[in-house]
């Protein structure tokens, strides 16, 4: 080596040690990289799991960019200075420890593409309630087998602030798929209009219950809002008398079935766990004509009939006793939107009123345009707007089992949150938080991929995902509170969206799907010129004041 690149490394050396050393004083622990046949995770054990503490620029003359890539970055950290000339260089992680003198790709070498961002921090949008995963059966059964550490570092990795700072939670009033077994309260015994045998909840509760209390107190999650829906009532309130297939509920027990839901809502607070929402009820259509699809538990509705029962059963029976709960419509796909709306407003105007949100999941968001939800939101322009459900793995063309590292994947969530925010969405909740190595347990074989993955076979390790870092470029930057601000691109070398955080900084998040770096000038109305090289297949938040 000789002796220029000598100093350079030494030069590198010491920036390395000095960027420890910054991180260290604010408690921050590197990913453990590891490869897979697909890309790369970050293991976590019992003893080490990688965070960051929330980094913030130290004043108003500098920036912070935290960035992701498909070579290896996982919320990386650069600083720069606002309005300086020349563009500061993202690194990518290969790049950091290749040799200075080895060549650089075709298109690296090219003359980068470049694009301008224009954010205007005047012109607001829609408010930020929050982001999170879903806490069903299989993650309670999942968690209960490993050790307490490990526990503990799956809570703080989604919940606390140095995760991802989830705040939202969504779960299963009974059953769900992503059970051992489908279930639901009283079902013993049969034809019981007065729920005798629902007075107590159900042992998996009991545990759900004690770990949910356990992930609030290890991650001092700040106010986690928890958002329930109901699969299926027992066989016997519906038409089939059975868990799956084509199914209605029985006229007859429109008000237990009301009855059920303010039975578990009460059962839950006596609990210790408020809750915040709850929905209309998982999917409606599953069981009305995807049950080819759907082998799992459901109950099917039109819009007419489930505008009935909430007009004249589950909206006064709610609101007798909660009256701020959030009641989310629909709880299924985009392409219901909103129609689903207009029909049941059309069977009764004042069912749509007891709706405070309208929550919706993503399977279908590559075939079905955001015009569906666009729809909805100039209709109802009040209601709290949420993804409830998402995952990777359920269509046949997809693989089921988990993909460890898969960086597509990722990029998947960081297009469809882009869109969905770019449509004034006011927050987003995934499904599963965690898996075995299978996808699962899940009673029908419905395994889709997680955002971590645990090792069941040594239950010592668990795997963050590209998936989970991608998420985490929104949810662990936009807190709760955040307002949406214009962010307007040149071109489309990039996509990006922008917030105005509660502390009044700023969080622009920047996605480069393409297999060269990009310039990019970030011109802030206040601020002035943010300057930035980001390499190929790479996520970033840059936070300013
Ligand atoms: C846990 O992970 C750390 C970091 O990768 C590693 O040094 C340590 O050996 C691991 N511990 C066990 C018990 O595998
Ligand atoms: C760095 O990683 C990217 C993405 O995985 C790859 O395309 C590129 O060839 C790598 N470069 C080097 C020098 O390893
Ligand atoms: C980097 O340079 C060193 C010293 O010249 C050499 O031994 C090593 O093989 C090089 N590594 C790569 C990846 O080229
Ligand atoms: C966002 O929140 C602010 C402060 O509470 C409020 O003034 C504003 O109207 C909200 N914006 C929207 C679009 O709801
Ligand atoms: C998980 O724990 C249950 C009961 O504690 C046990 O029956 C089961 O075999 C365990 N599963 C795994 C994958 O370790
Ligand atoms: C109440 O439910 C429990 C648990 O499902 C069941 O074992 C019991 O038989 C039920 N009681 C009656 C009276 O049906
Ligand atoms: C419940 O009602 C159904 C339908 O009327 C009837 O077939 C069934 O026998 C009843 N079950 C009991 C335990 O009464
Ligand atoms: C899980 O642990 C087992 C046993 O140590 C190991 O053979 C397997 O490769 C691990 N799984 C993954 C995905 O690394
Ligand atoms: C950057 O330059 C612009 C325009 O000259 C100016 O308004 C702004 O205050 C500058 N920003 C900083 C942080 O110095």
């Amino acid at each position: 080596m000789g002796d220029a690149q000598g100093s350079l490394k030494n030069l590198l050396t010491l920036c390395f040690l000095a960027g420890l050393v910054a991180l260290s004083s604010q408690a921050s622990t590197p990913c453990a990289l590891r490869e897979y046949p697909a890309g790369l995770v970050c293991v976590c054990n019992a003893t080490y799991c990688d965070y960051l503490e929330n980094p913030s620029p130290e004043n108003e003359n500098e920036f912070v960019i935290v960035s992701s890539s498909k070579a290896g970055l996982r919320f990386d950290i650069t600083s720069g200075v606002i309005n300086a000339s020349d563009f500061t260089q993202v690194v990518d992680y290969n790049e950091s420890l290749q040799n200075a003198t080895q060549e650089k790709t075709v298109f690296e070498k090219a003359a980068p593409r470049t694009v301008t961002i224009q954010v205007d921090r005047e012109k607001h949008f829609q408010n930020i309630t929050g982001f999170g995963g879903s806490f069903t059966g299989a993650v309670s059964y999942i968690l209960d087998n490993l050790s307490q550490d490990i526990q503990d570092h799956i809570y703080k990795s989604f919940y606390s602030p140095h995760g991802i700072g989830f705040n939202l939670m969504r779960t299963s009033i009974g059953g769900s798929d992503f059970e051992l077994a489908p279930w639901a309260y009283n079902e013993l015994p049969e034809n019981d209009t007065t729920l005798s045998n629902f007075t107590q909840l159900d042992p998996r509760d009991e545990k759900r219950i004690e770990q949910i209390k356990r992930l609030k107190l290890v991650t001092n999650v700040e106010n986690l809002r928890i958002k329930a829906a109901a699969w299926s009532p027992p066989r016997w309130m519906k038409t089939n008398n059975k868990w799956t297939g084509m199914s209605r509920l029985k006229e007859e027990y429109y008000q237990t079935w009301a009855d059920y839901h303010v039975r578990w809502l009460e059962l839950w607070e006596e609990a210790g766990l408020p809750i915040w929402a709850i929905s209309t009820g998982n999917e409606p259509t599953n069981g009305v004509y995807l049950m080819m699809f759907a082998k799992f538990m459901s109950l099917g509705w039109t819009p007419r009939k489930q505008a009935v029962w909430v007009s004249d059963n589950l909206g006064p029976t709610i609101r007798s006793k909660y009256q701020d709960l959030v009641i989310f419509g629909n709880d299924d796909q985009r392409y219901t939107f909103s129609f689903w709306f207009k029909m049941m407003k059309a069977k009764r105007s004042d069912s749509v009123d007891y709706l405070t949100g309208l929550s919706v999941h993503w399977y279908w968001d590559d075939i079905f345009e955001p015009v569906f939800i666009d729809d909805a939101r100039k209709e109802m322009p009040d209601k709290i707007m949420l993804v409830s459900e998402s995952c990777i793995g359920d269509k046949p063309w997809q693989s089921a089992v988990p993909i460890l590292g898969s960086w597509k994947r990722g990029e998947k969530f960081a297009r469809n949150f882009l869109q969905n925010l770019q449509h004034d969405f006011n927050g987003w909740i995934d499904w599963n938080i965690v898996l075995d190595e299978q996808g699962g347990p899940n009673y029908v074989s419905n395994f889709v991929d997680a955002p971590s993955v645990a090792n069941m076979t040594n239950l010592n390790e668990f795997y963050k995902q590209p998936m989970f870092y991608t998420m985490g470029h929104f949810s662990k930057f936009i807190p709760e509170g955040s307002t949406r601000i214009a962010a307007e691109r040149t071109n489309v070398n990039v996509d990006t969206v922008a917030f105005l955080r509660p502390d009044g900084s700023v969080a622009v998040v920047i996605f480069n799907s393409g297999y060269a770096s990009v310039n990019v000038e970030v011109r802030d109305t206040k601020q002035g010129s943010i300057k930035i090289n980001i390499p190929q297949k790479s996520i970033h938040t840059i936070l300013y004041k």
